[in-house]
């Protein structure tokens, strides 16, 4: 099932052995229309899952999409990001996985799975090369068919509401793409980018 907008029960998403999350349903929001209401639980949410993050809905900026999962109440989250880069010297379509993160009392039903999938559907439906992340701990995304990757990577940094410079870092395992399209991924080029890293 490909959701690009809208709200369906996770329960009927079990195709493609997809795993039945009882009681939850998926809402799928353009960033800028997540109703006004569901911004407090958003920030609750973020607050509780990653240690000392900002006291509002985003980390440095706004993504372009969001999926939040209710069970009753808000109990997990991801952005996803739609951004021209460059890979050495192509250019690329690529969507990022930005904050994904489930309430712990949810934890290991799956929940994040479906989500990091609902990502993948909607990068394939905007027809990116690549999806990437950045993630210290590897081992869901290892699961989901996502690979480290070791370019050293062009970013503008900001910092408290304020641009600051450009730099080049690699980042260790940190890095992870999976590759949509026949555009064939140089572990040795420098990846652009092209604004901020979330
Ligand atoms: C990472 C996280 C989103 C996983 O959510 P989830 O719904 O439990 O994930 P799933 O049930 O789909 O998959 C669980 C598997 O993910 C892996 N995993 C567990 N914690 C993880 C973590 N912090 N990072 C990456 N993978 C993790 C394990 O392999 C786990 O399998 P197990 O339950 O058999 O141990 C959740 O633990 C979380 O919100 N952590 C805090 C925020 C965070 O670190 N987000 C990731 C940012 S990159």
């Amino acid at each position: 099932m490909l959701v690009v907008a809208g709200r369906v029960f996770l329960a009927e998403t079990a195709e493609r052995g997809r795993p039945v999350i009882q009681n939850c349903s998926i809402s799928v929001y353009e960033e800028g229309l997540i109703p006004q209401d569901e911004i407090p639980g958003i920030i609750g949410l973020l607050g509780e899952c990653f240690e000392g993050y900002p006291d509002r809905s985003f980390y440095k900026q706004l993504p372009h999409r969001r999926w939040l999962v209710h069970d009753g109440d808000l109990v997990a989250l991801v952005g996803a990001d739609l951004r021209h880069m460059r890979l050495g010297d192509q250019g690329l379509r690529v969507t990022g996985i930005i904050d994904l993160c489930v309430r712990e009392s949810h934890r290991s039903r799956g929940i994040a799975g479906t989500l990091v999938r609902s990502v993948e559907d909607f990068a394939t439906a905007a027809r990116s090369d690549a999806i990437i992340l950045f993630a210290d701990d590897q081992r869901l995304y290892r699961k989901l068919g996502f690979v480290s990757v070791q370019n050293p990577v062009r970013l503008l940094r900001l910092a408290e509401n304020r641009s600051f410079d450009v730099v080049s870092r690699r980042y260790g395992d940190s890095l992870m793409i999976k590759s949509l399209s026949s555009v064939s991924w140089d572990s040795e080029a420098e990846l652009d980018l092209l604004g901020y890293l979330y």
